[in-house]
């Protein structure tokens, strides 16, 4: 990568970060040329590609700075979940939103899905046609329990960018994340066992350990900086904790990505405490920031953290296909696939390796992670516009999804109720606590390009929360 952009993302993560606030006077040219060792024009690219991002604005004879229409919302307060490990809840909540179908009527925020328009998809349209047409039909055999050896090979490659050295023989592919997480808390723990999440969580993750009869312990998360490590440390000395369930890069729901130095630290404290990692990976090639941000996975020597993701948020949900470098637990990995799903399916596997294969995979994400930062920037700027003062929202670093806290009454279950009439539809906070905190609080998808109608719905949101706070404030 051109050492331009190298310094562009290096700045514009600390931007992001709120190390510099609007209006601030950004670094001068001459001082970032002698800090990171590169000529004044490099420095100069670098501001250039960052005015073009929207991120620092020049002032004549007064150097850069960061604009002063960019005003976020603050950040969400550091979660406080309770202090010990609990029965997960919520059930009703969660298949209410994934009973969900597209629905042309709906404006659907809520679901964690992918924009699956864009022409970079079409070659693996193709791929899929092309094997339905072979006369050998590849695509309806079974194929091995560990997945289709060309796309293992695929994904061992591409695992090479978040700094991981995988064997494909040492990969299983999975019926999506979902089924990886499954299959790696079974092969880890036994029903009554505790679990470690972030908190709030993904509540996939959170409802397998109920179905599996498991308990979640919440640790305390901070919106810029992930889990607790300091929590953590306590919660591992007071309970027999079993495994970590983490999603360090690109958070769902809060976006963060967990600086490597802290990854690092919590792999040392999973070491210290024998305790396996579950790390959950699903958006880590989502970063705005290019390299993507390495796994903790990486840095695993004893092969105690199962890392699990998908493509179904880089490339598409419906084709189903997941994978999960287990480490020492490949054995049981396998065994809990092959008594869930046996193989999975054959021909999604082939087109996908075809179109990374093909080359098709980097533009397309590039492509992507540019449009999701841009509609992270437009997603923000409408909750400062429409919703309640006050309100608080996430900042993320990846990813497609918005985490918003209303005031500590809300009742964001009740907005949703009160916006079914109205064609939109949100993720209530209360389905990533396992023990339904965080009712003030919502996740909004910005995953499409924007439109009229998006920036309704999302308008829809913010004045029902404001009638709906004026209304309690009336009753009171
Ligand atoms: C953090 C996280 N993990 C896993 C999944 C499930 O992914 P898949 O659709 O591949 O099963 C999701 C989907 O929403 C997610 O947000």
């Amino acid at each position: 990568m051109s050492l331009y952009v190298n310094l562009a993302e290096l700045l514009g993560a600390r931007i992001e970060q709120g190390l510099y606030r609007p209006g601030d006077r950004l670094p001068s040219v001459r001082a970032l040329s002698v800090e990171h060792g590169v000529s004044l024009s490099t420095v100069q690219q670098a501001y250039r590609l960052l005015e073009d991002n929207g991120l620092a604005a020049p002032r004549p004879k007064s150097g850069y700075f960061v604009p002063i229409d960019r005003s976020l919302p603050a950040l969400p307060a550091i979660s406080r979940p309770a202090q010990r490990p609990v029965e997960i809840s919520q059930w009703e909540q969660v298949i209410e939103l994934v009973r969900s179908v597209p629905n042309k009527d709906v404006v659907q925020l809520g679901r964690g899905m992918p924009d699956v328009d864009s022409p970079t998809l079409k070659p693996l349209l193709r791929s899929l046609a092309q094997l339905s047409r072979r006369q050998d039909m590849p695509g309806l055999y079974y194929d091995t329990i560990s997945g289709t050896l060309a796309l293992r090979e695929q994904i061992a490659r591409l695992m090479l960018d978040s700094g991981c050295s995988i064997d494909p023989a040492d990969l299983v592919v999975t019926t999506g994340c979902h089924e990886a997480l499954s299959a790696s808390i079974r092969a880890v723990c036994q029903p009554g066992d505790i679990v470690a999440v972030d908190s709030p969580s993904f509540h996939g993750a959170m409802q397998t350990l109920k179905g599996l009869g498991m308990k979640a312990l919440e640790i305390p998360t901070d919106p810029l900086t992930g889990i607790s490590l300091e929590a953590l440390e306590l919660a591992l000395e007071q309970w027999p904790i079993k495994l970590i369930q983490i999603t360090p890069n690109c958070n769902n729901p809060l976006g963060y990505i967990m600086p490597e130095a802290r990854k690092k630290a919590l792999l040392t404290l999973a070491q210290r405490f024998d305790v396996a990692i579950l790390e959950d990976d699903v958006y880590g090639d989502l970063a705005y920031t290019y390299p993507r941000p390495r796994t903790i996975k990486s840095f695993d020597e004893d092969g105690r953290v199962l890392l699990c993701s998908s493509f179904s948020k880089t490339l598409a949900p419906g084709l189903r296909i997941g994978w999960v470098a287990p480490g020492r637990y490949l054995e049981r990995v396998l065994h809990m696939k092959y008594i869930s799903t046996g193989c999975t399916a054959t021909q999604p596997q082939l087109a996908i390796a075809d179109f990374i294969e093909g080359g098709h995979y980097q533009p397309h994400l590039r492509r992507m992670r540019s449009q999701y930062q841009r509609g992270r920037d437009q997603m923000s700027d409408w909750v400062t516009r429409y919703f309640p003062p006050g309100t608080r929202a996430s900042r993320p670093q990846g990813g497609f999804m918005l985490w918003v806290e209303l005031p500590e009454s809300f009742d964001t279950l009740r907005l949703n109720r009160a916006l079914l009439g109205q064609g939109v539809q949100i993720a209530v906070g209360s389905i990533f606590s396992a023990s339904g905190k965080y009712r003030n609080c919502l996740r909004m998808n910005f995953a499409a390009r924007p439109t009229q109608a998006i920036e309704a719905a999302v308008r829809k949101v913010g004045e029902t929360a404001i009638r709906l706070l004026a209304e309690a404030a009336t009753d009171a």
